[in-house]
């Protein structure tokens, strides 16, 4: 009798046990009707939450059955509970499909409800409805990539086209989410658009290469479904008028767009940059590049353009090293031997190396050698500039600037580029000055 009680207890309690997996979980948007007559506002959407154990809409969770079904009961008054059996399978982070019979159709018990089920293996990817993660989104590519040429039709509206020589373009090449269309020279008015995708996922039984994927538009708040098939070097995306991927062929579609791959340079349809390179030595260049400039065939003409530009320095991978700007050894002159003292010395047998030692200036203890291999040097103005890497972290290049004034040698270490704006006057911390001691000269 006790042990039938116990019995009676634990079936009681795996009956209504379920867990909804954190996936599932989350605020969604669920489109609750369809578009029609080719009007986008007549779509409606209502606010799905679900929890590990409940759903607002479809009440709390009785049973998981299979990999993607769980029953929920909604409670009614003065009615019994409504059981449904709903299938939920993620295809993104952000989009869940659902599916589930005639949202009118309630069942009495959940063992009714369970046989209701569909066969997950027999739903189609683009089956049923979508809900769409509203917050904590992760938007992803929806592997349409690069810089591209757009073919652009309305299918119930045919004088509604973009040619794919019109001008017209998608890239993302900032962020892989976010399609940025410049429709031009079509026939309606030029405007730019901003579509950013929620996920995309196969669509099945297809030879070809097809993905539904959903967009989302900001600034107009509308989901749309679309169907993405790559052939080669061309893609083909038709586009539902609503959120809904169910019945989506390119006969009722929306919208249909053609991409081709802009055979220009990736970037170069955002603008035009004109970069200036400078060969410092055989494995050192330095470049500059000017602000973007929308027409190509004017920039580069004007040197002032680079006047506020920066240089930017690159060492080949496997460097070749070359002759350091000075020679001989250097250290503190002796008014300046007060707490830290450096010497510097090139090696003199091969120029492209040289030491920095730091010491106590009383006690003459050193506390710091650094020991650098050169790969350029080039003089500008006053400015003895050297390209250099220490030997013990091969991956660490710094760019030094020094003066020569007598035997003076002033010198500073401005980074891994070469910045012009260095004023030895202004930073007299950390400019090392040093005094020659040593008998090699030029
Ligand atoms: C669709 O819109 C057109 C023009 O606005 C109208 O003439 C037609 O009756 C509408 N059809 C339906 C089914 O609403
Ligand atoms: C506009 O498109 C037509 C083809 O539809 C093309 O011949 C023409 O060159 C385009 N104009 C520009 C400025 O791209
Ligand atoms: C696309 O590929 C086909 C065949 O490989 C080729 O004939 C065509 O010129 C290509 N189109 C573009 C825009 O690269
Ligand atoms: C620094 O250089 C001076 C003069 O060449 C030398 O006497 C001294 O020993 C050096 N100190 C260290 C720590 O290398
Ligand atoms: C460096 O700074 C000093 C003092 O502020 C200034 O007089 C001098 O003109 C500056 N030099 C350069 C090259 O800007």
């Amino acid at each position: 009798m006790f042990k039938l009680y116990i019995f009676l207890f634990l079936l009681n309690f795996t009956v209504f046990c379920c867990n909804i997996e954190t996936l599932l979980q989350g605020t969604f948007n669920r489109q609750i009707s369809q578009y029609s007559n080719f009007s986008l506002n007549s779509v409606t959407f209502e606010k799905v939450v679900i929890s590990s154990i409940s759903a607002n809409i479809w009440g709390d969770c009785y049973e998981k059955v299979e990999t993607h079904s769980f029953i929920f009961g909604l409670k009614r008054i003065g009615k019994g509970t409504c059981f449904r059996c709903i299938t939920l399978i993620p295809r993104s982070t952000n989009v869940i499909q659902s599916l589930h019979q005639n949202s009118e159709t309630c069942h009495e018990t959940v063992m009714e409800a369970k046989r209701s089920c569909f066969d997950s293996s027999a739903i189609g990817p683009g089956d049923g409805d979508l809900l769409f993660r509203i917050e904590n989104i992760q938007y992803q590519s929806c592997g349409l990539e690069g810089s591209l040429f757009v073919e652009y039709s309305r299918i119930n509206e045919m004088n509604l086209k973009c040619a794919i020589d019109s001008g017209t373009e998608m890239q993302n090449c900032d962020s892989k989410e976010e399609l940025h269309f410049r429709f031009r020279n079509c026939s309606f008015p030029e405007f730019d658009q901003k579509l950013t995708c929620l996920g995309s996922w196969a669509a099945a039984g297809s030879a070809r290469n097809e993905n539904f994927l959903v967009l989302f538009d900001q600034d107009t708040r509308q989901y749309r479904c679309g169907k993405l098939s790559v052939i080669k070097n061309e893609s083909q995306l038709i586009v539902a008028g609503d959120a809904s991927c169910s019945k989506l062929e390119s006969n009722n579609a929306f919208e249909k767009y053609r991409f081709i791959t802009s055979k220009r340079l990736r970037g170069e349809s955002l603008g035009y940059h004109c970069l200036w390179f400078k060969s410092r030595s055989n494995s050192v260049i330095e470049f500059k590049t000017t602000i973007i400039a929308t027409e190509g065939n004017t920039v580069c003409r004007k040197e002032e353009e680079f006047a506020k530009a920066v240089w930017t320095t690159l060492i080949s991978k496997t460097p070749k090293k070359s002759a350091c700007a000075f020679f001989g050894s250097y250290s503190t002159p002796k008014e300046m031997q007060i707490n830290d003292c450096y010497n510097l010395t090139v090696n003199c047998k091969k120029r492209n190396k040289f030491k920095i030692v730091a010491y106590h200036c009383q006690s003459g203890i050193a506390y710091d050698v650094k020991s650098y291999d050169c790969y350029g040097t080039w003089k500008e103005d006053e400015n003895l500039f050297v390209y250099a890497k220490t030997q013990d972290s091969q991956n660490e290049n710094v760019c030094m600037i020094s003066r020569q004034q007598g035997d003076y040698l002033y010198l500073a270490i401005l980074g891994n580029h070469c910045s012009r704006n260095f004023n030895f006057s202004e930073n007299p911390d950390s400019v090392l000055v040093l005094k020659r001691t040593g008998k090699f000269s030029l």
